[in-house]
């Protein structure tokens, strides 16, 4: 798949090396587009936020979610019918998620938000890999397995616009992690009879 990874930090940078590492043609959107560090030796792209989702056939979001209101105002056009996969979380906020800021006609994912970051850069624990739990229109389900996969995480579906169930798994993370004190090396699993 092509993909954009808006945002360069910790989550852009991990999601977007693994999934380029795993043999998606990825193109990182940045406000310093001439900056290509976050690369690394994946041979990810690095261009403006606009261009990378111009090409692109899935969008991850991984800036703050106070910078996704301008994000989104700034290419609601190239938005339009685009698969995009909101990794943002509003810390403290009611809501974590930013859907409310984006733009209607695109076809909104949740996933990528419900553990620390160290999780998804070493998804494999000593039994196996941590489950991404998401959430995504129907027809988006195979393409975000893919995604999900290429990062080396377990995918499991949790429906169509159910992002506040996904927020509640970022909040059972922050409340075990942060809150028990058990540590950020920790992931949520999926066990089936
Ligand atoms: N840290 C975690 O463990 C974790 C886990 C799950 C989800 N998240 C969420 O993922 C998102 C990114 O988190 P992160 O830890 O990767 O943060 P980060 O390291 O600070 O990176 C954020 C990136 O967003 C871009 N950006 C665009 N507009 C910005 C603005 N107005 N201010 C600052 N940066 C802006 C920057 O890339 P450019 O300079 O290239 O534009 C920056 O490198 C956040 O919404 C966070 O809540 C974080």
């Amino acid at each position: 798949m092509d993909i954009a990874v808006v945002g360069t930090g910790f989550i852009g940078g991990t999601l977007g090396r693994a999934l380029a590492r795993s043999g998606h043609r990825v193109t990182f959107g940045s406000r310093n587009p001439d900056n290509d560090q976050v690369s690394e030796d994946t041979g990810a792209a690095v261009s403006s936020p606009a261009e990378a989702v111009a090409g692109a056939d899935a969008v991850i979001l991984a800036i703050p979610g106070n910078a996704v209101k301008e994000f989104a105002d700034q290419n609601a056009g190239a938005l339009e019918g685009k698969l995009v996969i909101d990794a943002t979380n509003r810390m403290g906020s009611p809501v974590a998620n930013a859907r409310a800021d984006l733009p209607g006609g695109l076809r909104y994912a949740r996933a990528f938000n419900t553990v620390g970051g160290e999780n998804m850069a070493d998804p494999v624990f000593a039994d196996g890999p941590a489950d991404m739990f998401f959430s995504a229109p129907a027809a988006d389900r195979a393409a975000m397995e893919e995604v999900i996969s290429g990062v080396g995480l377990r995918p499991v579906y949790v429906g169509e616009d159910q992002e506040e169930i996904i927020d509640a798994l970022f909040r059972l993370w922050i409340a075990l992690a942060m809150g028990q004190g058990r540590g950020r090396r920790l992931a949520l699993r999926l066990l089936e009879g």
